[in-house]
């Protein structure tokens, strides 16, 4: 009798935890974590605890992550200023993997779904073997691309989709788009192809070919020629190159035009946009205005951009992609365990496309687990 009693009891134990979801606490997985913000761009792995799942978030069994610029400018603590994270934290901006599990109230995904995404500002991780994501951050990515292309597009893609939307682009207008040899171009050059716009691009002379397929009209080798010798009244400008070159890109812009730029200085309307606090706002207030006032004397307009997690723009992506079949530009996949080495390969530039960490790259569809 005593032992039924306690037979019972723990069952009853075990499937309330198993409700709740409780049993992820009592499974680890493998995760990139950044304990102390340095220069070098070191990270370290360690085995933590899977995570819970809130009711409007998904459980994904990440394939691929792919790695970025951000990703270094983040252990380098360059974005402090409008990201503060808190350490030890989880890194990765973007991945590809399948749904395990989905909360009480989401009824948009199931499991074995192929998703993809980037990660919520307030809450990155995607170098881990799991991560559990709000709903609204992901979609599914079309059936043609494998989880190594899909892991290429999102962060890069959104921020196209987030840039073509403040320039309120039309289809034929002309735009400019400095870098667009990175991972960045590999997603922005075919998104606005597709979307009906002239781009012209700029970037490493070995480039070209790969990137004149991706649907540039025109090309410049930023170490051989002086795109600002040429190029007048575009559209749009789409910098990725940051302060040092806003004033040829200001000079090619079209009266009245506006340039988004990925990496130049934040200004007071990027403040009020996102809606970072009234200290912040003061900040840039005073400090910020340089690239507005450039902007100023041809009627121009100046924008900075920080790509956020959106997965309604995302599954918008996912029918760009599909109708097109836009291929996408791998540059090379490492492993887990060589993280350090990614983040590296990213540093140093002479990007050809993405750079990729494989997390489980078995690329098995059916390999989700039943808790
Ligand atoms: N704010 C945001 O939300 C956001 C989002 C996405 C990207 N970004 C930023 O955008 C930038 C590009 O991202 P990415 O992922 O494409 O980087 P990436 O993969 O490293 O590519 C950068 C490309 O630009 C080329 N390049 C370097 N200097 C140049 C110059 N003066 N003129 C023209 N091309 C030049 C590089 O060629 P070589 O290395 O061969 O010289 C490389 O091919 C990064 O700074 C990233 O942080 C920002």
């Amino acid at each position: 009798m005593k032992y039924k009693i306690n037979y019972y009891f723990i069952l009853s134990i075990f499937l309330i935890l198993k409700k709740y979801h409780f049993l992820y606490l009592l499974r680890y997985m493998r995760a990139v974590i950044l304990n102390k913000y340095n220069k070098e761009g070191k990270v370290e792995i360690k085995q933590i605890p899977i995570p819970t799942l809130g009711i409007n978030d998904v459980l994904v069994k990440i394939k691929y992550a792919g790695v970025n610029p951000l990703d270094n400018m983040i252990i380098r603590e360059e974005v402090k200023f409008i990201v503060p994270y808190d350490l030890p934290l989880i890194m990765g901006n973007e991945f590809s993997g399948v749904i395990e599990k989905i909360g009480n109230n989401v009824t948009e995904f199931k499991i074995g779904d192929k998703v993809y995404g980037r990660m919520p500002l307030k809450k990155i991780g995607a170098f881990a073997e799991y991560i559990s994501i709000d709903k609204e951050a992901i979609a599914i990515f079309p059936d043609y691309l494998s989880f190594k292309e899909a892991a290429c597009i999102p962060l890069t893609a959104l921020t196209a989709m987030q840039a073509f939307d403040l320039m309120e682009a039309k289809s034929g207008e002309r735009i400019f788009i400095s870098g667009g040899t990175g991972s960045f171009g590999a997603m922005a050059i075919p998104i606005g192809k597709s979307l009906g716009f002239k781009i012209s691009t700029s970037g490493s002379g070995s480039n070209r070919d790969r990137v004149m397929k991706l649907g540039a009209d025109e090309f410049f080798d930023y170490r051989n020629q002086d795109y600002s010798e040429i190029l007048h009244d575009v559209d749009y400008v789409l910098d990725t190159v940051g302060d040092k070159e806003l004033e040829k890109e200001f000079k090619i812009l079209k009266n009245g035009g506006k340039l988004i730029s990925l990496k130049g200085m934040p200004n007071p309307e990027f403040a009020d946009r996102i809606g970072l606090g009234c200290f912040k706002k003061l900040i840039l207030k005073c400090f910020g205005r340089g690239n507005d006032n450039m902007a100023e004397k041809k009627n121009q307009r100046y924008y900075f951009l920080f790509v956020e997690s959106n997965g309604k723009q995302l599954a918008q992506v996912s029918r760009i992609f599909e109708e097109n079949k836009i291929e996408c530009s791998i540059d090379e996949i490492f492993d887990l365990n060589n993280v350090n080495q990614a983040l590296q390969k990213v540093l140093k530039g002479g990007s050809k496309g993405k750079t990729l960490l494989k997390i489980d790259g078995t690329d098995d569809e059916n390999n989700v687990f039943e808790y």
